[in-house]
């Protein structure tokens, strides 16, 4: 059976989760002081853990949303939750984090409630999987009755504003907590969870794709994934002998859900306004057809069959001959759609925030990136199923990361000077290819790396790029480790009875 049709996993022991890249005393040592943490702060054991892991983006940004395939892989570092319904009726969800800078957060039980936006906190995550987990079961007509008050710990490893998603390891460990202590996780399939975590992240204000929680729930240890969706399905990819990914943090932190309106949101409402304009420049006349046009992805028809109609076959064919370079105002847009845009998206506050934030739009620099890199994605795909040698087939990979780099950067525009200066680094030091990784905007770098230069790679990054850095204190020598680390493909998401 494909995997995405079975139910998250159960483990009685750690081996099976953890049993691939890891230190297994040292995991072990970590679920014990889990679990005598819990009973320090609740006076009683956690009934179940689960975890979930964070990933790192091979190849396709920005573009899930778009309705586009992307390719990435888990990674070890996860979110482990640890949970007990309260043994008495008081009806109150306690969140509580094993590191003392996240203090304990305490929410009503109440799966309808509100997700304060305007006052980020870190446990709103487990909310949004908590209303996910009821509005789903509410959907689904599964019974699980009267909210019930939680204890929850949380050990989460992922390193917070990376661009390695540990949001979505957060929310999708928490999710699969809720279900399996609610003991309905038998009958859900990781694909129904991998829809529900991915709207469910929406309640922190980002419209996300699904890609960080498709691939925590689906990840397979030593594969990446290609994951489509509409419907979301994952295949493995078996990345080419002799290769590394070494993932680099740039040290600038990427606070997604913090900068919304400026960076992720505006980005997402910019291809929506970029695919009406191209659906009316081809002929899309009704106001019906044009609300519906939500993503890039709904027009490439059209835009393919322009193309083809000039001897072409490329969507980018339309693009450039519909969109102009210089950006948009809204005013311009407007004159197109004929329609407020304050009207088209009435339905969703968080695009009306961009709406207000931005001074102009570039539709054509968005549009361009999210066609090109929906290409190479494939290509890349293409390159590792190829009968190229290994090498040859690295090679060609590094070329798409690069260019992916690029086009993020100079198109996309969601790169910062760190995340440059990194790529740059990974270059000079014999990297195959280098790219930002996950939404950008600070964050990490992933750079394909020849095996047996890895050690070597990552002194050379050390002394060029961090060293700087642990001189001017920005971070401590002892910790270079959580910044800078080979990574290999890891397990998906589980629960563990333990
Ligand atoms: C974030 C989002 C993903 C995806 C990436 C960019 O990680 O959560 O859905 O859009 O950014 O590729």
């Amino acid at each position: 059976m494909a995997h995405e049709e079975l139910p998250v996993p159960v483990f009685t022991v750690l081996d099976p989760v953890y049993g691939h890249d890891y230190d297994l005393e040292e995991v072990q040592l970590r679920f014990q002081t889990l679990n005598s943490k819990f009973i320090e702060i609740y006076g009683g054991r956690p009934e179940i853990f689960a975890r979930a892991p964070g990933r790192v983006n091979l190849i396709g940004e920005h573009i899930d949303y778009e309705g586009y395939s992307v390719l990435p892989m888990a990674i070890r570092q996860d979110a482990v939750v640890a949970i007990r319904k309260r043994p008495d009726a008081e009806k109150v969800l306690r969140i509580a984090n094993v590191k003392d800078k996240y203090s304990m957060c305490t929410y009503a039980a109440d799966p309808c409630q509100e997700v304060d936006l305007k006052n980020h906190k870190w446990g709103h995550y487990f909310i949004c999987g908590y209303k996910g987990f009821y509005e789903y079961a509410k959907a689904n007509k599964i019974s699980v009755g009267e909210p019930v008050g939680l204890d929850v710990l949380i050990d989460g490893t992922v390193p917070t504003g990376s661009g390695l998603s540990s949001s979505a390891a957060l929310v999708c460990s928490s999710t699969i907590a809720i279900m399996a202590v609610f003991g309905v996780n038998e009958g859900i399939k990781k694909k129904e969870i991998a829809q529900l975590t991915c709207e469910c992240e929406r309640h922190i204000g980002t419209q996300s794709g699904g890609m960080d929680q498709a691939i925590s729930i689906m990840a397979k240890p030593g594969f990446a994934e290609l994951i489509d969706f509409n419907p979301i399905r994952a295949s493995d990819v078996q990345l080419p002998a002799g290769g590394t990914f070494v993932i680099a943090h740039s040290l600038a932190e990427s606070q997604k859900a913090v900068t919304a309106a400026t960076n992720y949101n505006n980005r997402v409402v910019e291809c929506r306004l970029a695919a009406i304009v191209l659906g009316i420049k081809l002929g899309m006349k009704t106001k019906e057809a044009i609300y519906k046009v939500k993503t890039l992805s709904d027009v490439e028809g059209l835009c393919v069959s322009y193309a083809g109609d000039h001897g072409h076959s490329d969507p980018l064919f339309a693009v450039k001959e519909f969109l102009n370079e210089v950006p948009y105002t809204k005013e311009e847009i407007e004159r197109i759609t004929e329609e407020d845009l304050s009207t088209i998206f009435a339905n969703s506050p968080t695009s009306l925030d961009v709406l207000r934030a931005a001074k102009h739009f570039k539709l054509l620099q968005r549009a361009c990136h999210v066609y090109s890199e929906a290409k190479r994605v494939f290509a890349f795909r293409d390159a590792v199923l190829s009968d190229l040698s290994d090498e040859g087939k690295l090679e060609k990979l590094g070329n798409l990361m690069n260019d992916s780099h690029h086009s993020c950067s100079v198109l996309y525009e969601c790169s910062c000077p760190e995340l440059e200066e990194l790529v740059k680094t990974c270059k000079e030091n014999g990297a195959l290819g280098a790219r930002l990784t996950g939404a950008g905007w600070g964050g990490c770098v992933v750079a394909l790396v020849r095996e047996s230069s890895v050690p070597q790679f990552i002194l050379n990054l050390k002394e060029s790029f961090y060293q700087p850095r642990i001189d001017r204190g920005i971070i401590d020598e002892g910790d270079l480790g959580l910044y800078v680390f080979a990574s290999k493909p890891a397990s998906g998401a589980a629960i563990l009875t333990i």
